[in-house]
């Protein structure tokens, strides 16, 4: 597991050690969705909301800001991202109410890594994309809700609507940074939403390019 956890830290962070200094406008044309999910959390007044895989912060520090009596938590496993993350939320002023920690997403556990053993709000933002063991986080994330909370998704989707020459360029594109869209996602919230204690929301956005869910636990 130490072996696991020390590949991806290496891995992640050979991919952006520079790309952070560069990746929050390089980004923003092509990681669609991304304040769609931060407008729907709809965080409860005093909610506790955790970003898994949370990159530079940009999603935190958009979600503090729309949300202002939230408590913010958020992990990666690359220091590299860690480091762009402590500096821009510094910078915006929203250290108060955002944490950050190293830590795998893989078998993560919350209360571990911030004391805190629930969240009202999770979200996984293009990251279960990097990941292989992407089924066992989600696995994972649903453990980690509070009852009513809600574990919210955006990633890349399957493309299939898209004109063959895109979809080729983009996955290859994708490709040299590890990035592989799931395309058994959807089929596996379905699953997960069978449990009786959940309900799925499941959505495909522009053209099948990304796709956005949300699973919330009924208690
Ligand atoms: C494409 S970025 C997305 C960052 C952010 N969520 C966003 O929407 O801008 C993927 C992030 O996943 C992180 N990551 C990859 N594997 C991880 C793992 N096993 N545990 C935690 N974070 C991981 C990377 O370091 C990177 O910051």
């Amino acid at each position: 597991m130490f072996d696991q956890t020390a590949n991806a830290a290496s891995h992640m962070d050979q991919i952006y050690r520079f790309q952070r200094h560069i990746y929050d406008f390089t980004r923003k044309p092509y990681l669609l969705g991304r304040d769609k999910l931060i407008s729907e959390l709809v965080v409860p007044d005093g909610g506790h909301v955790l970003e898994i895989a949370c990159g530079t912060g940009r999603n935190l520090i958009s979600a503090a800001r729309t949300y202002p009596k939230g408590q913010f938590y958020g992990f990666d496993v690359s220091r590299e991202m860690l480091e762009t993350a402590a500096a821009s939320i510094e910078h915006s002023g929203y250290r108060h109410c955002v944490r950050l920690a190293l830590a795998d997403a893989v078998e993560f556990d919350g209360e571990h890594i911030f004391g805190q053993k629930q969240f009202d709000r999770i979200f996984i933002s293009y990251a279960l994309s990097m990941i292989p063991q992407w089924r066992e986080i989600l696995q994972q994330a649903i453990k980690s809700l509070a009852p009513d909370g809600s574990l919210h998704i955006v990633d890349f989707h399957h493309q299939q609507k898209m004109p063959s020459w895109f979809r080729g360029g983009l996955l290859a594109w994708l490709n040299k940074f590890s990035v592989k869209p799931r395309i058994q996602l959807k089929s596996y919230v379905e699953y997960l939403a069978e449990d009786d204690a959940m309900t799925l929301r499941f959505e495909s956005l522009y053209n099948d390019y990304a796709c956005y869910a949300v699973l919330t636990r009924k208690n």
